[in-house]
């Protein structure tokens, strides 16, 4: 039987085909627009989504059996805002999880109803990105939209709906969200009533390995498929992109590098660490996690070499870099603000120590650095949490550069383990697809038998030594800057 996988991403929608065995068959992606009408916001079109998903469907499968194709299942851009009217209609553009304009409504909740509840009814407290805070920004600031609500759900479970018909979330995703009793794993009743929403504008609640429905017959007949091709729930990208890279069980590690940068750690019990400094959800196989997130990762090279530097040649910009661990120049990477560690949708980025040498590769490598220590600073979380990591998988597009990988590795020091495909979201949707379908009897046999490490990228003591006292350096500049920052 064939699987696929769609991984909903921030730029594109990835499509992968999988084989019963977890082979990959094909990839294929396809671009959409992103708005940032207004400073600090970030907007996306979910009939984009859908219409390019069809498309990558058609695309995906088009030289394969397509009676051999028995499930479909997606990683999401996770805590996006999408809200339907009664006719089904979306009511405006999605508001998406890099999105800074709920200052005010994080502040009400995280002060006004106050840290302590929210961390009681969800497990986490509000970040201007999660779902909650968007909700009451509609309510003050576009309430004949906030009127016309039949339907709240998330990027990827729009994909769903469209494709089933079944108004249905996953356990992962909805985490994100601080609607959800995370530990559990179902709506909080307290939350719904502070965001003045029922729980039946909200979609019904699934593992993400359980099936939802079946294709349409109008939506089977579009794409080419059998009707009896399952729909499963699927994941929030992180959770999915842990499956994909065998993050489950407990105390394993992944850090993706994609649009955002995320640090996972697969838990077998529920945690919440003192100052919810770390995102405390439910995952994909049935367990829970901890998650560090920076709000710009690849997306800062992307900046960078794109917008700035006027090239798509990455590579070629990496390899005048030479002295790891003795740049002067620091970056800041929080060109949306930043989630983890600073909650701080007004930070921005700054380049910072540079002089008359400073070369063009000095700046290229502050910024693979900036994102290193940034993702290092939720690490430091952990590890205060009494967390033992010493080694990490790896994916996203960022996962394809071996110098950033290094960087990593000593910034962190942690072995990076990197895997056959750094395909992530993707390939763990075609996954929770291949369980739900009953390939394999749950999530971790699945990446027991599918995810095969093939290289240890391992951290050098002199460099991790350099890194340390960089690093020092680094935490330093935030603090120093911050109140330059519109107070939030
Ligand atoms: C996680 C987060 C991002 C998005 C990116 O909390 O906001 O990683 O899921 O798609």
């Amino acid at each position: 039987m064939l699987y696929i996988g769609v991984d909903l991403g921030t730029s594109s929608v990835k499509l992968l085909l999988m084989s019963a065995e977890g082979k990959i068959e094909k990839i294929v992606s396809r671009e959409y627009p992103i708005s940032f009408p207004k400073p600090g916001w970030s907007e996306q079109n979910p009939y984009d989504w859908y219409e390019q998903s069809v498309e990558g469907i058609r695309e995906l499968t088009a030289e394969c059996d397509k009676s051999q194709v028995a499930g479909i299942s997606f990683g999401g851009q996770m805590h996006g805002l999408v809200a339907l009217d009664s006719e089904d209609r979306v009511i405006r553009p999605a508001i998406l999880w890099n999105d800074g304009r709920t200052g005010e409504e994080t502040e009400y909740l995280n002060t006004v109803i106050g840290k302590d509840k929210l961390s009681e009814y969800t497990a986490n407290i509000a970040f201007a990105g999660f779902t909650a805070p968007k909700i009451l920004w509609m309510k003050k600031n576009e309430p004949e939209n906030f009127a016309k609500i039949t339907k709240i759900m998330l990027p990827k479970d729009y994909l769903a709906y469209r494709l089933s018909g079944s108004f249905c979330t996953d356990l992962s995703d909805a985490s994100g969200m601080l609607l959800l009793d995370v530990k559990n794993r179902c709506w909080s009743a307290e939350m719904l009533k502070i965001c003045g929403i029922t729980e039946e504008q909200l979609p019904k609640l699934y593992e993400s390995y359980e099936v939802v429905g079946t294709l349409k017959p109008s939506v089977a007949e579009e794409l080419g498929l059998p009707q009896t091709v399952k729909v499963i729930a699927g994941a929030g990208d992180n959770a999915a992109a842990a499956v994909g890279t065998g993050t489950v069980g407990d105390g394993m590690c992944n850090i993706s590098l994609g649009t955002s940068g995320t640090i996972f750690i697969s838990s077998r019990n529920f945690r919440v660490d003192e100052h919810n400094a770390l995102h405390s959800f439910d995952h994909a196989d049935g367990t829970y996690h901890l998650m560090g997130c920076m709000l710009s990762a690849a997306s800062c090279n992307k900046w960078w070499n794109t917008d700035i530097l006027k090239t798509e040649n990455y590579k070629e910009e990496q390899e005048q870099i030479t002295k790891l661990g003795e740049n002067n120049v620091f970056f800041l990477p929080y060109l949306m603000g930043e989630r983890s560690p600073h909650n701080n949708p007004d930070a921005r980025a700054i380049f910072f120590g540079m002089s008359m040498d400073t070369t063009r590769a000095d700046m290229t490598q502050a910024v693979l650095e900036g994102v290193a220590f940034g993702l290092r600073d939720s690490l430091e979380v952990a590890r205060k949490l009494g967390i033992k990591i010493t080694r990490t998988k790896i994916c996203g597009g960022g996962a394809k550069s071996d110098l950033w990988k290094k960087i990593i590795a000593n910034v962190m020091n942690l072995q990076v383990d990197v895997i056959e495909s750094e395909e992530g979201p993707s390939l763990g949707g075609a996954m929770l697809a291949a369980v739900g379908c009953g390939e394999y009897p749950d999530v971790v046999s699945a990446a027991e038998k599918i995810v095969k490490v093939t290289d240890t990228v391992m951290p050098e003591e002199d460099l991790v030594k350099k890194y340390d006292e960089q690093y020092a350096k680094f935490v330093r500049i935030y603090p120093q800057v911050k109140s330059l920052y519109k107070p939030i």
